[in-house]
């Protein structure tokens, strides 16, 4: 599965790309907007970073402007993927901007029906938002599952990109469920790598070593 940044912060994104684990970057209106500077720069600078997807989204709500905008993001460099939100218009320019040839991540998706309907209009990604349901009491989760089947179902290209992930357990579940990607703050990608086993382990090797090495020298 592959594992995306969420976030618009190029301090984040630089230092977890050193770590060689990331795979591409989801950003939304309000990430961007806590970032100082220009956002197509900052896009562009991200996408120098990490040479993965990148996913820029369009504030504009009618079709005509999603395209104006999806053009523009497009253009800021070739791994830029337009983002649109699950709207009609937004079916409909991802449509238009998928026959043009380019990648489109339909976004803020709540149900598999959404989901199909992105898919049909040839979505490169789709993104359910499993923390926002979670948080109004529905099992985001069940969504990436029933995702995962109409896909599968259907031979559908369109990549299960889960979003809204809040926690490690949103990440190994939707591995599990076989979904494409997870998206995830850096603070829940840090989390990823915590054991308490693993930190208890390693004081003890070097304690160990560190005794050793004193012993070595009477
Ligand atoms: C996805 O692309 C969105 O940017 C994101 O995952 C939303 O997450 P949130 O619910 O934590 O804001």
């Amino acid at each position: 599965m592959k594992l995306f940044v969420d976030t618009g912060s190029i301090k984040d994104i630089e230092a977890l790309a050193v770590l060689g684990i990331l795979d591409g970057v989801t950003t939304n209106p309000s990430l961007l907007a806590k970032e100082s500077g220009d956002y197509r720069q900052n896009l562009k600078r991200i996408c120098d970073i990490v040479k993965g997807p990148v996913s820029g989204e369009v504030t504009a709500t009618d079709f005509a402007g999603m395209m104006r905008q999806g053009h523009d993001i497009a253009e800021i460099d070739e791994h830029m993927v337009v983002k649109v939100p699950l709207t009609r218009d937004g079916i409909r320019a991802c449509k238009a901007l998928s026959t043009e040839g380019l990648r489109v991540n339909v976004t803020l998706v709540f149900s598999a029906a959404q989901a199909l309907l992105a898919a049909k209009v040839g979505a490169a990604f789709v993104s359910p938002f499993v923390g926002r349901l979670d948080d109004v009491a529905t099992n985001g989760m069940d969504l990436i599952r029933e995702i995962v089947t109409i896909y599968d179902n259907y031979e559908f290209a369109t990549e299960v990109l889960v979003a809204s992930c809040r926690h490690p357990i949103h990440v190994v579940e939707a591995a599990r469920m076989g979904a494409d990607i997870a998206t995830c703050p850096p603070a829940v990608i840090d989390q990823l790598f915590n054991h308490p086993l693993t930190a208890i382990g390693l004081e003890k090797f070097l304690k160990d070593w560190e005794k050793s090495q004193v012993a070595a020298k009477v």
